[in-house]
């Protein structure tokens, strides 16, 4: 008699659920029923990381104890019986005892908005539960299932590294230990963090192990099985019992890390029973003899990669080779999350057309054993892998057949094994292209005895090139034989059957990637080096270093005056423990409802019909609403709450479900029935352009100067163009809202992920026809923001409204990944085209440009922001221009709308003009840093509107520190020997002058910030203030800066939240002046205090504080305060009359940044080796704080110029809408070297206390790599012949590189 009870330890404590729920997830079962809501939701897809958790399981043979991590977003509940799973709270909380990983992230800085800390400090528990003193290189490589957009990882591996026995200060000789004697009066800083203080790791903290699981040996030996309404659960102990199952249910799907058969399940589309193989004992063992490593085929990826690396120590020669690579191809395989559920039979299984595993084994003959389970006898096949294909990526198995076991064969001697896989992002991405190849040559020569070349990412299958396998034998290894492969290569993999991708770009690296091999091989053959490195294997990625250099503050300070010092995060501790309470971790209400939206399908067409009847007849389901349900229709924002008549775009919102739950509001959406009538639509911006479908009044023209005068005495004129892709914001947290009416008088109470509380307050109420008044909009902190929570929230906010007055019940409205994706605003495409004029020492004397923005179906920001960037291109990139004409169209397509995203306007501003300098450098053959030297704005210089530019001496001076710091021209020296003596790398080197305004000049109301300070009788502090916290660490700085004002300490201070009840009106939190206008409405409350609380003082002085409170309270004084700054008029311009004596912006960021690069000419890769970044914050705040927006910001920019791709078929169908299809950089693509430098100078125009703002001015750092992968492009085209200038779009994508390096031209005649 089987169990059908599951038991599952969580942190210790036991569960049970009889016959438990088969949909549900580990993760929906920790958040909703155990009210754990540390572990996050971000993705459920396994592809991020944020709900990593530790899953711990005995084994009653070896008696041991297996810990490992698992993504519990994918982990069906079901698979936990008799396991023990230990989540975030599990480890240590603020309350009790901090777990060392937990303060040691918080403590270096690696925590910024926080939600994806659970999930790194799980990753990081778990490999040291399994290796208490870890090396670096374990460290560097434990994340690769972990993703951030905030922190750009540096600080997370940092603080990280103090737990690896090898750690040493990355500085050496350089730590601030060793620096601060020279100069007495600045004393520098080298580091944020001081690992001395930090906790030691003691594993008696550790949570122990259940011990009911060891001693009751039946959690692991006794066959259970759980019913639920269309799926059984079985999990049999024996094989068998595997046998029985079979055969008394034959549609029986095997599985066992679940992540396909668990998706399948939730979405129903598998009925029927599940066998788990997870337990049975014969698919679980791994041996080996002389010839072969036999591997059971439940064994989990992460289990056969440790037995390998203990097989390969003790081999050598080939065989030893032989199996690094394969274990270079099992640690590219996810992340560690996945390695360690999915299993090697499952990976053969579930014939994945681009499966690393797959492709591998193929390549190395691998084999299956195979046993027919109807059979009493269980017969046992063997059969190669490649038998089990199908051509259309099925696998051929029958239903009956199970794999017992893989068998992978050594490498013997003259045999070599190669593997390599090419993916826009080094970890956590299935291949684009990969291949396995194998070599053997017979003995003592160069003859080829055998020859497999396999490819994945080609076919729907892995395959074989037939033919070059059939040639080989008995040829001779060598040049000549490598042009006879490549053309064998085109005929055998016919990359043109299979359309996904670029097919040029497939059909090229077909032959590349064998050109790798042969290089790789000669190099092993002829002991030459290797002239080709894998920039993807795990085993070559080289550990990163950084160096962080700032000034500290000056000796005179108070020592308790914290303005200006480091400071850690406020809530980073809560952040890493996740105590942190995130919009979706609020407790539910007991009749919250739910809701999921129905989108659109179509990308242009009229709605004929809307079927929801359905839907709205499913068990649980309250409604259907939609356009008609909107209280005021006349709204100029209601078509974009719900489609009216006609969709826009694919994922335009039609309407939407509401229901009990959020799984039934799921599922019935996908039971709306909507007819369309297609209307012509236009999807792309070139498009756009040839039918001019722009917005009405575009485009707009800014001009200065004598244009055709200064044409006509330039030297020369240069032409181009450059296109830029947009990019998703790809925040952490989705879009969250929560609505609660109160019952009165249309009282609502919104909680809602969003950086402008009292814009969306005032949309929400102009939709539902409620004075604003009604409203109370508020949150405590957002899951990331980076501008893409301005505007899509508000109408998320306003659907869940509607939802609450329809039923006055609590909604809550969440968007999965996908969703999110599909329905909100984007960062904008542009295409540019220029034309400038200048003189033989490369000074500009004329600039015409047309700017072409791709502002999705709606014109939105651009009718106002569009002058606006023009006169930011005219005066705001940090160089001098007299003459231009400037025009910009806001074009209109049947895609996405676009909106702000960190740095909005200037960052194609900023690339265009770094393209221009490139093209003048270029054209007059001089060295590019005199072009920007001759250019750049100089101290006391004018814009063409005659604002004096205070600051702008700073940025000669940003320049010539980084130039020199970073050792600028001599390792342009070094790089061109580098690339003359490197036939197949190239590297390329380049320095950007950084100029970005801070603040928003379009109208006069936005420079306002307000606060409100309270002081309670027992001496705390209390404050709200207009801005929004995620993860920039605003009210961290705020709260530095009401400390000084009050003179009080930090810890007596305090932020609740945000919200429009305290503040009323507040502008935006963006644009980086958010501590400048929310810091000077602080400063101006506390020193309203500190004036009302002066008597009291005075007349006690010896008396602390706590005493002058009280004294003033008795007094009947006023101890809250609203505090107000306003920017002032002279800031504001009108764009469209630059002339009218308005500064713009308050100020400037200045810097530079220079980067190196390698690129890989065979594959297109690129990896950033160094980057030297000084930015000039002024007397910054929190200098930890604004080094961690400055890495944040690389890496994000980095994203943007070069890996990301916002992406749509040629029908206008967002393709990458998914954590599979969309890839931000993760821990593996951060630059090797990344050293920051703060130069602290006293600015004359920055706001508080002298600081200036940090979020945006550092995106344009990403340019540098940009224009450095152009640099390594042109050298390798000069090596092959070509000449002149290229155009290269961004993001620098891998097959332009390749395409632009024209190394594929010269082989294989030339190699
Ligand atoms: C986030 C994410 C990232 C990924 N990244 C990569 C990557 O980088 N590289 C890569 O190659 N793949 C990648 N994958 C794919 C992953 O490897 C597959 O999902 C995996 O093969 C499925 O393993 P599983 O154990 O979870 O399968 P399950 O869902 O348990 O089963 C899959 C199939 O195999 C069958 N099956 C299982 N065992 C047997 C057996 N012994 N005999 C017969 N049939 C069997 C099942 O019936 C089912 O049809 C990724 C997947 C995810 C979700
Ligand atoms: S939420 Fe589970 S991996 Fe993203
Ligand atoms: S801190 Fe990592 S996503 Fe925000």
């Amino acid at each position: 008699m089987e169990a059908n009870t599951l038991v599952v330890f969580v942190n210790g404590v036991k569960y049970t659920e009889v016959n438990p729920s088969l949909e549900t997830t580990l993760l929906q079962y920790l958040r909703t029923e155990l009210c754990l809501p540390g572990t996050k939701l971000a993705c459920g897809e396994g592809g991020c990381g944020a709900c990593t958790v530790m899953v711990s399981r005995y084994n009653p043979s070896s008696k041991q104890i297996r810990h490992y991590s698992v993504n519990a977003c994918l982990m069906p509940l079901v698979a936990l019986h008799g396991l023990a799973v230990t989540t975030v709270e599990g480890i240590g909380s603020t309350k009790t005892k901090l777990h060392p990983v937990q303060e040691r992230l918080a403590k270096a800085y690696g925590s910024q908005c926080g939600f994806c800390s659970p999930g790194f400090v799980m990753s990081m528990y778990t490999l040291l539960r399994n290796y208490p003193e870890p090396s670096m290189t374990q460290i560097e490589t434990a994340f690769q299932g972990n993703l951030c957009r905030c922190t750009g990882y540096r600080s997370i591996l940092a603080g990280f590294r103090t737990f690896s026995k090898e750690w040493l200060c990355e500085k050496g000789e350089n730590c601030c230990q060793n620096q601060n004697a020279a100069d007495t009066n600045k004393k520098i800083c080298t580091k944020t963090f001081d690992a001395s203080e930090f906790a030691l790791y003691d594993r008696t903290q550790d949570p122990i192990f259940p011990n009911e699981l060891q001693i009751e040996t039946s959690y692991h030996t006794k066959r259970i099985k759980f019913t639920g309404a269309t799926v059984q659960w079985c999990r049999p102990t024996s094989l068998e019992q595997v046998c029985q199952l079979k055969q008394e249910y034959p549609e029986a799907l095997f599985t066992v890390g679940a992540t396909l058969i668990g998706k399948g399940i939730r979405t129903g589309k598998i009925q029927g029973v599940v066998v788990s193989l997870s337990h049975v004992p014969e698919l679980l063992d791994v041996s080996s003899d002389d010839d072969n490593i036999k591997v059971g085929a439940a064994i989990t990826l992460a289990q056969l990669y440790e037995y390998i690396e203990t097989i390969a120590e003790i081999k050598n020669g080939e065989t030893k080779a032989g199996l690094e690579t394969v274990l270079d191809m099992l640690h590219q395989v996810g992340g560690h999350q996945l390695r360690n559920v999915v299993s090697i039979g499952s990976s053969i299984a579930s014939g994945l057309g681009r499966s690393d595993v797959l492709t591998l084994l193929l390549a190395m003959g691998a084999t299956t054993e195979i046993i027919d389970t109807t059979c009493l006898n269980k017969t046992i096949v063997c059969k190669e892998i490649s038998q089990l294909m199908n051509d259309d990526g099925t696998c051929l198995l029958e239903k009956q057949e199970l794999i017992t076991s893989v068998n992978i064969p050594y490498m013997s001697q003259g045999e070599h094994l190669y593997w390599h896989k090419h993916a826009s992002r080094a970890d956590l991405n299935l291949a684009s292209i990969n291949c396995g190849m194998r070599l053997k040559l017979q003995a003592n020569s160069h003859i080829i005895e055998d020859l497999v070349l396999c490819y994945g990412g080609m076919a729907k299958r892995s395959i074989i090139a037939a033919n070059v396998k059939k040639e080989a034998t008995g040829k001779a290894w060598g040049k000549e034989f490598v042009a006879v492969v490549c053309k064998l290569l085109e005929s055998d993999i016919d990359v043109t059957l299979y359309k996904d991708g670029s097919v040029d770009y497939k059909k090229a690296l077909v032959s590349s990637l064998f050109l790798k091999f042969y290089l790789k091989v000669n190099a092993k053959v002829m002991s030459q080096p290797d002239p080709s490195p894998d920039m993807s294997s795990v085993r070559s990625h080289p550990l990163s270093k950084a160096s962080e250099i700032f000034e500290d503050v000056p000796p005179e300070q108070a020592a308790e005056d914290i303005v200006g010092r480091t400071m850690v995060h406020k809530a980073a501790l809560q952040q890493t423990t996740g105590e942190a309470v995130f919009c979706d971790d609020l407790p539910m209400y007991k009749d919250e409802i739910h809701i999921a939206l129905v989108l659109s399908h179509r990308v242009h067409a009229n709605i004929v019909k809307i079927d929801a009847s359905k839907a709205e007849s499913l068990a649980g389901v309250l409604s259907f609403i939609s356009f008609k349900d909107i209280p005021n229709q006349q709204s100029n924002i209601a078509e974009h709450v719900f489609a009216d008549k006609e969709v826009e775009y694919e994922g335009h919102v039609i309407g939407a479900i509401i229901a009990k739950t959020e799984t039934r509001a799921r599922a019935a959406a996908n039971n709306v029935v909507v007819e369309y009538d297609d209307l012509p639509s236009i999807v792309r911006l070139e498009d756009a352009i040839k039918k001019e479908n722009f917005m009405a009044g575009h485009p707009v023209v800014l001009k200065h100067g004598d244009i055709d005068k200064a044409f006509q005495e330039s030297d020369v004129t240069i032409e181009g163009e450059i296109a830029m892709d947009g990019q998703e914001h790809f925040y952490m947290e989705t879009q969250i809202c929560r609505v609660v009416p109160t019952g009165e008088e249309q009282e609502l109470e919104i909680v809602s992920s969003t950086q402008f509380l009292s814009e969306l307050q005032t949309r929400v109420s102009e939709i539902l026809n409620v004075p604003q008044n009604r409203l109370t909009v508020k949150i405590k902190r957002l899951g990331g923001g980076f501008g893409g929570k301005e505007e899509s929230p508000i109408y998320v906010a306003a659907i869940a409204s509607i939802a609450a007055l329809k039923y006055n019940k609590p909604v809550r409205l969440v968007l999965d990944r996908r969703t999110d994706m599909r329905v909100t605003h984007k960062r904008q495409e542009t295409w540019t085209k220029y034309k400038v004029g200048c003189s033989k020492s490369g000074k500009i004397l004329a600039e015409e440009v047309s700017v072409y923005t791709n502002a999705g179906y709606t014109p939105g920001f651009f009718g106002f922001v569009q002058p606006a960037s023009l006169f930011c291109l005219a005066s705001d990139q940090g160089y001098k221009i007299d003459n231009f004409k400037l025009s910009a169209y806001t074009c209109l397509t049947n895609t996405n709308p676009r909106a702000p995203m960190r740095g909005f306007m200037t960052p194609p501003l900023a690339l265009l003009m770094q393209a221009i300098m490139n093209d003048i450098a270029l054209k007059l053959n001089i060295p590019y840093t005199q072009v920007h030297e001759i250019n750049m704005y100089k101290s006391g210089d004018h814009t063409f509107y005659n604002r004096e530019l205070k600051d702008a001496g700073s940025l000669k001076v940003c320049w010539e520190t980084c130039l020199n710091k970073s050792d600028y021209y001599n390792r342009r020296t070094q790089v061109d020997n580098y690339n003359r003596s490197s036939r197949w790398t190239k590297r390329g080197l380049c320095a950007i002058p950084i100029y970005r305004d801070v603040g928003i000049g379009f109208f006069r109301h936005m420079g306002q910030g307000a606060a409100l300070v309270n002081i309670y009788k027992d001496g705390s502090v209390w404050i709200s203030h207009g801005g929004v916290e995620m993860g920039q660490g605003l009210h961290t700085k705020l709260i530095q800066v009401a400390s000084k004002v009050l003179q009080v300490p930090c810890e007596r201070i305090h932020i609740l939240e945000t919200n429009t009840n305290c503040v009323p009106n507040a502008l935006v939190t963006a644009a980086s002046h958010g501590s400048d206008l929310f810091g000077m409405a602080v400063k101006d409350a506390c020193e309203k205090l500190v004036v009302r609380l002066k008597p009291y003082k005075q007349k006690n002085l010896d008396k602390p504080w706590e005493k002058w409170v009280m004294d003033a309270y008795l007094d009947s004084t006023n101890l809250s305060a609203a505090g107000f700054y306003d920017r002032g008029p002279q800031h504001y311009q009108n764009f469209n009359n630059p002339y009218d004596g308005g500064k713009g912006h308050q100020y400037y960021v200045c810097g530079t940044t220079v980067a190196e690069v390698e690129v890989d000419c065979l594959t297109g890769a690129n990896r950033v080796l160094r980057i030297d970044a000084t930015l000039d914050l002024g007397r910054s705040l929190n200098p930890a704080i604004d080094i961690g927006q400055i890495d944040g910001a690389f890496v994000m920019a980095f994203g943007l110029f070069v890996s990301e791709k916002l992406e749509y078929d040629k029908n206008g169908f967002l393709v990458s809408k998914d954590t599979s299809s969309y890839h931000i950089p993760g821990s593996r693509d951060i630059p090797t070297q990344f050293n920051i430098q703060l130069l602290n100078t006293d600015s004359k125009e920055a706001v508080l206390y002298g600081s200036k703002g940090v979020g945006e001015p550092p995106i344009h750092m990403g340019i540098a790599a940009f224009m450095a992968i152009k640099d390594a492009i042109r050298a390798s085209r000069k090596e092959n012949g070509v000449t002149g200038n290229f155009q290269l779009d961004s993001p620098a994508s891998s097959e332009q590189i390749f395409h632009l390096c024209k190394a594929s031209s010269t082989y294989p005649s030339g190699i």
